[in-house]
């Protein structure tokens, strides 16, 4: 099976935070795969542009230098490179002054789809909007994509969202969540909306409960300034563990258009029931004998922010109401493992009696490492004794199902970068959407000083005791973290 590359109308991508972490780390070394992959229509270019001077030779090296580590397999292929960074220059650019805006507006084609990504704090996002508009680069040709953290609770959102729409439409703006961009994500829907099997048995009759785990065995690394005014909730549940959610329980949207799915989406959202105290669980890693604590790494000894969340959410809607959705994220946990499990409800009678024991049909979509979706279904033991039952995958783990081509998939940022440029939205979050997400995190997120702080937790574990205990007393039981 061959995958099909359908070059995209000629852009200019400006990356404003060009000489950034997160241009070094995806944005480039996602432009330069595409480049590769021979989907980016001749004509484009890539503009760097920063506060530091620097002139284009200078950058064009940095960029070799982000390709070369983070490139993947493509960053072997020299000839490309060469070409690419044919393609990459550097402006140097005052987002809150006049220097290089001028400059700015002469080099970009004019009849160029222009994508400026704004891969800077959301403290800028009013000036740089402004200046766009000011020096005659907000027209229609023209998009803007945002990164999260959008905001920090409802009133900063909806503060960003009106700065926003000062000079830009919403169909003009892309707010990223790189979640949306994986490939099993996109899969979740073809595999709800694709086939008969599944959508009759989506719901509280047929469903017993669902997990979302997302699990990461790394700490808060480098990055304990920001985190720590973050947390687990605001970082990973507000944003990337809700739109998963939204995903698996949204109503089918009557076309996979932009604002068909998004408005399914938000519907979720708004029925989400507040969440009681008793339904969430929060952790901090502490430290091993070579590792330092959560503490530690952020450098402040009495943080209470939480490095590790588990909650359980109840939607009340026809579809749902009964059937709990257990979420849960960490850092420093067992493993790097992300699955969405679908926990079906045991047969209503087992006519094998007692001994066969009891067996459940789980569709787990694996969103990392081993991209896939395995249905466990239950069969005979093989052997000609007794009627004893097993439960067996049915593999649908992509990379041996579509065969070598297929298995290097596209990182997520490849995907929303290509999508911005061909103008659609569908896997960006619209401004509503993010907004009631914060309506529905700020109660939350507002009740913990009055709670105990964060529960310690060992690193390499699975979270704090009580996040067990907190699906147990319910009478079931967390999916392994395992990759
Ligand atoms: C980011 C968070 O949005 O997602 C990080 O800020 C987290 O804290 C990362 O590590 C996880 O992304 P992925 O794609 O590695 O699962």
């Amino acid at each position: 099976m061959v995958s099909r590359t359908i070059p995209v109308d000629p852009f200019d991508l400006i990356i404003i935070g060009g000489t950034g972490d997160l241009a070094r780390r995806k944005i480039l070394p996602a432009l330069f795969r595409r480049f590769v992959a021979g989907q980016m229509g001749k004509g484009s270019q890539v503009i760097g542009a920063a506060r530091t001077e620097m002139d284009t030779p200078a950058y064009r090296q940095m960029v070799s230098d982000a390709i070369a580590e983070f490139g993947g397999p493509e960053k072997k292929d020299k000839a490309n490179l060469k070409k690419f960074l044919a393609t990459v220059c550097y402006i140097t650019l005052d987002a809150r002054g006049t220097a290089g805006w001028e400059e700015l507006g002469e080099t970009v084609h004019s009849e160029n789809i222009r994508a400026f990504y704004f891969s800077v704090g959301p403290g800028l996002f009013g000036d740089l909007a402004k200046r766009l508009h000011k020096y005659g680069m907000s027209d229609d040709r023209c998009r803007i994509v945002v990164e999260k953290p959008f905001g920090h609770d409802l009133a900063s959102a909806r503060e960003l969202n009106a700065v926003l729409a000062k000079h830009f439409d919403e169909s003009q703006i892309y707010r990223i969540d790189h979640y949306l961009g994986k490939e099993t994500v996109q899969n979740l829907m073809a595999v709800r909306f694709g086939n008969m099997l599944f959508e009759p048995l989506w719901n509280s009759q047929y469903v017993d409960h669902i997990q979302i785990t997302v699990s990461e065995s790394v700490g808060v690394g480098g990055r304990g300034g920001y985190y720590d005014k973050s947390g687990a909730m605001r970082d990973m549940m507000q944003n990337h563990l809700m739109q998963l959610f939204c995903l698996i329980a949204m109503e089918p949207p009557a076309k996979f258009d932009p604002d068909s799915v998004r408005d399914e989406k938000l519907k979720v959202i708004r029925a989400l029931d507040p969440l009681a105290p008793e339904n969430i669980v929060r952790g901090q890693y502490e430290a091993t004998e070579t590792k330092p604590s959560y503490r530690k790494q952020v450098g402040n000894r009495d943080s209470t922010t939480e490095s590790f969340v588990a909650l359980k959410a109840n939607i009340s809607n026809w579809r749902w109401a009964g059937t709990p959705f257990y979420l849960r994220t960490g850092k420093r946990l067992r493993e790097r493992a992300s699955e969405i499990a679908v926990v079906f409800k045991d047969a209503p009678h087992s006519i094998f009696g007692e001994d066969a024991g009891r067996h459940r049909n789980i569709l787990t979509i694996k969103l990392q490492p081993n991209e896939g979706i395995v249905l466990g279904v239950t069969i005979k033991e093989p052997g000609p004794g007794g009627m004893r039952l097993i439960d067996v995958p049915l593999d649908m783990t992509f990379a041996e199902a579509l065969g070598p081509e297929q298995a290097g998939f596209p990182d997520a940022y490849e995907r929303l970068i290509m999508d911005v440029i061909r103008g659609n939205q569908t896997l960006f979050m619209r401004g509503d959407e993010v907004e009631a997400a914060w309506a529905w995190t700020d109660p939350i997120i507002a009740a913990f000083g009055e709670q105990d702080p964060p529960l310690p937790y060992a690193t390499g574990s699975s979270g704090p005791d009580e996040a067990l205990a907190l699906i147990h007393r319910d009478g079931r039981a967390w999916r392994e973290i395992k990759a």
